[in-house]
């Protein structure tokens, strides 16, 4: 079998293959490696197997590329990793399962290279080229891995609710290969992964938001997310999601289904970006409005503060899945709290200080905040959706030239907290806060001009009401 290799990764070959047959052990390349060269999809880590020590593998390996070379090696697990330039390799000795009479649970034992594929997670990932001299570079497919590829099904090589048992995380690693390669899970795999759901509670958070963050990284998120929410994990890994789902109809009127244009904002938003926090930000941009719906009589329904409940909602989110909880989480927030702000801008009659005010709220991800307010345009009718991009870029015109008469956007107010305290002798506290948020106040409302001196005499003048006196 002919694959597209660099001159690197021939070279590895060479030398894993060497090394095997100095040792007497038969090697082959396994799992993600070999699928995504099938793809044509780029790789980047590679696995090795062997039908004997992993760990020795390794590090003859390593001798013969380079002895300074560090293998990192888990005797338990009996798998070793080296690192070659910018390739990462990992050596396993084949396993099989079995099953000793007083213990319900599986042992791990050396077994042949069938065994090993046996227990792997998909048949698309059990996939085995040979590195020995009899068969060098045969493709081992004994579960039709080939076929699976090109009709791009998921599916388990054993019954999946073995599987799934072995690793329930491989419920969520099926759904993020499903999104990432655009293919289908096979009907009983998918079965058993409903079946198996709750099983995802013994996986750690961590494991969890590696592959939810996959998912987000995906080209069509979509896909991804709505398999969760159809295979009953989503409710347990992200609540808060599944509350969003459905349509209420109260006096003939429904609303949209917030789950469903929650999915489509994040595709949309996707096409123009792989930025990930911007695409949780489109994933939590309504994730207020379950907490904030209303049916008004004759109005029908409202979602009133949606944005800043969404916003509050994004801390104890971030920190539940364990997501960062400092700059990007503070983006996210900032653009949740910010999403229906440009909107409110297409209104006739808007005056600069509105536009002014966005601009500083904003600050350096105006850019972003545009980009999630496009991304939020969901609906089918393209005259509608027209006419909102037309008012959008009406909006980007005001803010431009707001901007570049009064550079708002990362303006710090000339009149500081220190200078407040210095001129009129004053201990830090509330007083110096409302003096500064009185100036700011008043150039944002462009009450005084952004300058200098217009915002120490408005200091002085207001200074005085409050009977204060400069010190000098
Ligand atoms: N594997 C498995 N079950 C898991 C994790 C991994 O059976 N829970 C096997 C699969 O054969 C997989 C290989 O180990 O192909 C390597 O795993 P990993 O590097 O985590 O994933 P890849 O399939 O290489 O894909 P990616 O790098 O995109 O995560």
């Amino acid at each position: 079998m002919q694959i597209p290799c660099t001159a690197r990764e021939k070279e590895l070959f060479g030398s894993v293959a060497q090394a095997a047959r100095q040792i007497g052990v038969p090697c082959y390349l396994i799992g993600g490696f070999v699928r995504d060269k099938l793809l044509n999809r780029s790789t980047k880590d590679m696995d090795i197997v062997c039908v004997g020590d992993g760990i020795a593998l390794a590090h003859r390996v390593a001798s013969l590329l380079d002895p300074a070379i560090k293998v990192n090696y888990f005797k338990t697990y009996g798998t070793a990793q080296i690192r070659y330039k910018d390739i990462e390799i990992e050596f396993v000795g084949a396993r099989r399962e079995s099953y000793s009479e007083n213990s319900r649970n599986p042992e791990v034992a050396p077994g042949t290279l069938e065994d090993d594929q046996l227990r792997r997670d998909f048949t698309i990932n059990a996939l085995a080229i040979s590195l020995n001299e009899a068969d060098y570079g045969q493709l081992l497919d004994p579960f039709n891995g080939q076929q699976d590829l090109a009709d791009k099904i998921i599916r388990t090589p054993l019954d999946p609710a073995r599987t799934f048992s072995d690793d329930p995380l491989r419920m969520m690693r099926g759904i993020r290969f499903a999104s990432q390669l655009h293919f289908r899970i096979h009907p009983e795999t998918f079965q058993a992964i409903k079946d198996n759901a709750e099983r995802i509670k013994i996986i750690t958070q961590e494991r969890i938001t590696d592959e939810l963050n996959k998912i987000m990284l995906s080209s069509k998120p979509s896909i991804g997310l709505d398999l969760l929410y159809q295979a009953g994990l989503l409710k347990i890994i992200f609540p808060q999601m599944v509350d969003l789902v459905g349509v209420e109809t109260v006096e003939g009127k429904g609303h949209k289904d917030n789950f469903y244009h929650t999915l489509q904002v994040i595709d949309n938003i996707s096409r123009h970006t792989r930025d990930l926090w911007l695409r949780w930000a489109a994933l939590m941009h309504d994730i207020g409005k379950p907490a904030t719906k209303r049916f008004e009589e004759g109005h029908g329904w409202t979602f009133h503060g949606h944005d800043a409940v969404g916003g509050k909602m994004v801390p104890r989110i971030f920190a539940r899945l364990k997501l960062p909880q400092h700059e990007s989480m503070r983006l996210v927030k900032k653009l949740v709290e910010l999403h229906l702000r440009p909107i409110s801008l297409t209104k006739e009659n808007i005056t600069d200080s509105a536009i002014r005010r966005l601009l500083f709220d904003a600050g350096e991800d105006l850019d972003a905040l545009m980009m999630l307010c496009e991304a939020d345009i969901t609906s089918k009718n393209k005259a509608k959706v027209k006419r909102y991009l037309e008012n959008f870029e009406l909006v980007r015109e005001r803010l431009k030239e707001v901007e570049e008469s009064d550079r708002i956007r990362n303006w710090q107010p000339p009149i500081t907290g220190e200078m407040i305290m210095e001129t009129f002798n004053l201990k830090p506290g509330r007083i110096v806060g409302d003096l500064k948020n009185t100036i700011r106040e008043a150039i944002l409302d462009g009450e005084i001009p952004n300058s200098f001196d217009a915002a120490y005499q408005y200091m002085l003048q207001k200074a005085k009401e409050l009977d204060l006196t400069p010190v000098k």
